[in-house]
């Protein structure tokens, strides 16, 4: 049995979608289990670049089992235009299932979730309807695709958007939606995914019966999670490896490894506390060199150095057994490079994640510093190409978290990964 979960180790954004798409070589099965649209996974495939939003990060390869899992927010609309933007590319789509018991994002949700950040309530969303599809799925009033094949779907969607409608004009002054209209497209496009709807928990435990390998892949990332990120400025799912458990419908005891994604530096995008965040020219720098511009939004990602105490954390709550090191060639011209290893607060160094957003904003980052390698690491295929300074600022955060890496990527291809432990057991 080898079930790796992958998750995020920060803000997002880590190269969740490049290092998946790399282990789903050996994989039989990657599996997407939560969030929905709002993740924006790059996979660089020989010069050739894929957006993922709703997909799973092994669509690339046509012999993998590739599952939407039920803990995903569907939006309906946008993964009919992923199908047929992937199938232009000639990329074969036949080996996506999608989970009966996923929710349907609706229309509605993303215009409420548009009225709320425009509205004061500003969490800097990427506005694609998370947090009312959530919601609505916590409220017990979300329809799963699953409940579309009922025969009182009709009169039951009539109800609730009726009851949507009201808010709508009542709070927000908006017109509402037609109903009726709103259910031929519904209908429409799940008769256009009708082939690939299953009941994914079961298939995926069927892997994993015969022994095979399975990749869960998570979106977003840790300080997102609506119980472990830094509330309220997170997004409305479990990035977290539990939820891996929950939204791939695959208990706990059967998951082998979790990788945790790290950036060799942090980003976030949207509001919210960010310790380590740099204003200045490094800052500016990072973002030029790394392309820190969101895959999903476009708007400019928010970038600072390294922070262990966020890694630590992270590495806590997934119960990370390995660390995939991305983008560590974006600090190649870097003279000095650092890493938080604490905050200090009212004259006390705090070296645990804090839950108060006041502290976060409010400490002062304790680094250490380090000698950057000033060479271009984009061609190291070994870790012992790797120059000493560059080895040093690893081994520096193997150190701090605890944790060995497993992969370090020095470029957004494929073939720019240096495998340093295999996480998939060997048959
Ligand atoms: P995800 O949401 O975690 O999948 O990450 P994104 O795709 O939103 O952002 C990561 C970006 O960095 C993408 O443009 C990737 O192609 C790129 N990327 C991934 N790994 C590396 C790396 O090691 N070096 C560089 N320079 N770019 C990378
Ligand atoms: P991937 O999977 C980075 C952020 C948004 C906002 C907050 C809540 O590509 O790493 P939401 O729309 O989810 O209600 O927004 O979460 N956010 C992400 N940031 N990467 C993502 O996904 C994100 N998905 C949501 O910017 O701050
Ligand atoms: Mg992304």
């Amino acid at each position: 049995m080898s079930v790796v979960a992958l998750v995020g180790a920060q803000w997002g954004d880590e190269g969740k979608g490049k290092i998946t798409d790399f282990l789903a070589r050996e994989a039989d099965c990657v599996v997407r289990y939560q969030g929905g649209s709002n993740a924006g996974h790059t996979v660089v495939d020989g010069g050739r670049k894929y957006m993922l939003h709703l997909m799973p990060s092994g669509i690339l390869y046509p012999d993998k089992l590739c599952v939407i899992g039920n803990g995903v927010a569907l939006d309906l609309a946008i993964l009919v235009e992923e199908l047929k933007t992937l199938e232009s590319q000639g990329i074969d789509t036949s080996n996506l299932r999608i989970s009966n018991r996923a929710h349907i994002l609706m229309p509605y949700h993303k215009k409420f979730d548009e009225l709320q950040e425009h509205g004061g309530r500003q969490l800097g969303t990427t506005r694609r309807g998370i947090g009312p599809a959530y919601a609505d799925k916590m409220e017990r009033v979300g329809f799963r695709l699953a409940d579309v094949m009922d025969t009182d779907f009709p009169a039951r969607f009539a109800v609730l958007v009726r009851e949507k409608n009201r808010i709508l004009q009542r709070l927000y002054d908006h017109a509402g939606y037609d109903h009726e209209a709103m259910l031929d497209k519904l209908l429409g496009y799940v008769e256009y995914i009708q082939d690939y709807i299953a009941d994914t928990s079961l298939l995926v435990n069927q892997v994993i019966d015969k022994g095979r390998k399975v990749l869960l892949e998570g979106a977003q990332g840790t300080l997102l999670d609506i119980d472990h990120g830094t509330y309220p400025y997170v997004t409305s799912s479990y990035p977290t490896a539990g939820g891996a458990c929950i939204g791939a419908g695959v208990g706990p005891t059967r998951i082998s490894r979790v990788v945790g994604v790290a950036k060799a530096y942090s980003t976030r995008v949207g509001e919210g506390p960010f310790p380590t965040e740099l204003d200045d020219e490094a800052g500016s720098h990072i973002r030029e060199r790394g392309a820190e511009f969101g895959t999903t939004t476009g708007r400019p990602r928010r970038c600072g150095w390294l922070d262990a105490v966020v890694l630590r954390y992270a590495a806590r709550v997934n119960g990370l057994t390995d660390l995939a090191i991305t983008k560590i060639d974006v600090l190649d011209e870097m003279d000095t490079v650092k890493i938080c290893v604490g905050y200090r607060w009212r004259g006390k160094i705090i070296q645990e994640f804090p839950d108060s957003l006041r502290i976060l904003q409010d400490c002062e980052p304790v680094y250490i510093e380090m000698e950057g390698w000033k060479t271009s690491l984009s061609g190291c295929r070994t870790y012992e190409e790797l120059p000493t300074a560059a080895r040093r600022y690893i081994d520096q955060i193997t150190e701090l978290t605890g944790v060995r890496h497993c992969l370090i990527a020095t470029g957004p291809e494929r073939n720019q990964t240096i495998v340093t432990n295999e996480v998939f057991a060997r048959k």
